[in-house]
């Protein structure tokens, strides 16, 4: 409920009035970012989750090849990094270990560091060439969720920096900073939903499992959401690529199994429509969670739509994730479970 006003500090004083994005913190070092030959983003959890969803506009925007990696898994594998790099460690915290030790990696071999943490003074922090604060505020409970949005927001300001001289992208960067300038808005309007998104958890909250599907930019918004709902309530979640149904999870699904579909009219809409008939071809009954631009009748027959304003594709996953974080809160709450402090979970895992 904070992230109305948590999007805000994250973006004061970043977005000017002029349609220029100036990160403090990098300014220096932008030439030389931009000279890089690759982006690796490395994180871990719901960090790794924003880098996950910034991925395609990074791409798009800075026409570099973009690489993102679980610290833990880019450290055993030992990866290949070069002079011509650009690595950035997203970390709320900024004391995870595994990100730390990936950064430690990197730096010995040339890398450009640069640290996209919540926390001021954080080992990430002083440790990397150079950084992005998300300024979120203090994340109190143990599941990370303003600092989520933060982070993909930090993430697309970062990649509206990589472009500002390039004109062919005008209308595309324009089309952004407009979205963005009206965020909190929007993310106010999604928050009414709570009633909503309570009524659903009341009928799902004892079930065993619950599967998240989506495709595109709102992919993340999957992973995110279902790692939200397991480290809530502890009930089984897996967010599932929709391109990838038909190679194994399309066998799951029957009347019993509960899925929620998020489904929204960008770029893989048809296809996302694709995957919503092959599930109800098997009897399954979603929780759909759509744009408001979707039309009505490619939603027939649907039990639950949770219905969020329309936005521009690289900006929605932030509105498609917030049901999810509060579908995560009331299963939670209805099976009696501590929602600030999961189980056998910390807010800092500093330990490798
Ligand atoms: C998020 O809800 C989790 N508690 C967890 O995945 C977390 O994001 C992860 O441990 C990384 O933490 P960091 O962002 O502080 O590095």
């Amino acid at each position: 409920f904070e992230q109305p006003d948590s999007v805000v500090n994250t973006m004061r004083g970043r977005l000017l009035p002029s349609g220029q994005v100036v990160l403090g913190g990098i300014k220096e070092y932008l030439p030389d970012i931009k000279r890089c030959r690759r982006l690796i983003m490395v994180a871990c959890g719901t960090s790794f989750h924003s880098a996950i969803a910034c991925r395609q506009i990074l791409e798009e925007l800075s026409e570099l090849p973009v690489v993102v990696e679980l610290a833990s898994d880019f450290l055993d594998r030992e990866t290949p990094i070069f002079r011509d790099d650009v690595c950035l460690f997203i970390s709320q915290s900024g004391e995870t270990a595994d990100t730390l030790m990936a950064l430690r990696y990197c730096k010995p071999r040339g890398a450009l560091t640069i640290g996209v943490t919540n926390t001021v003074g954080s080992s990430i922090c002083r440790e990397s060439h150079c950084g992005i604060h998300i300024n979120a505020g203090p994340e109190i409970g143990v599941a990370s969720t303003k600092a989520y949005t933060s982070q993909i927001l930090s993430l697309l300001m970062f990649a509206l920096t990589l472009s500002d001289d390039r004109i062919s992208m005008g209308t595309r960067r324009e089309e952004i900073i407009d979205a963005l300038n009206n965020l909190p808005n929007l993310i106010r309007e999604v928050l009414q939903l709570d009633e909503k998104v309570h009524e659903i958890a009341k009928q799902i909250y004892k079930e065993k499992s619950l599967l998240i599907m989506g495709r595109g930019f709102n992919f993340a918004t999957c992973l995110e959401g279902a790692l939200k709902i397991k480290e809530l309530s502890y009930m089984h979640c897996e967010g599932i690529m929709s391109g990838e149904l038909k190679h194994g999870p399309l066998a799951m699904v029957d009347e019993f199994l509960s899925i929620c579909m998020v489904i929204c009219n960008d770029n893989v809409y048809k296809k996302s429509l694709n995957a919503l008939q092959q599930v109800v071809a098997r009897k399954g009954s979603p929780i759909i969670i759509a744009d408001k631009s979707v039309p009505e009748n490619d939603l027939a027959g649907m039990k639950h739509i949770l219905r969020v304003p329309k936005t521009v594709d690289c900006v929605q996953n932030i509105l498609t994730v917030i049901p999810l974080q509060l579908l995560s809160y009331h299963i939670a709450e209805l099976n009696g479970a501590n929602v600030d402090r999961p189980r056998n979970l910390a807010k800092s895992v500093t330990v490798e």
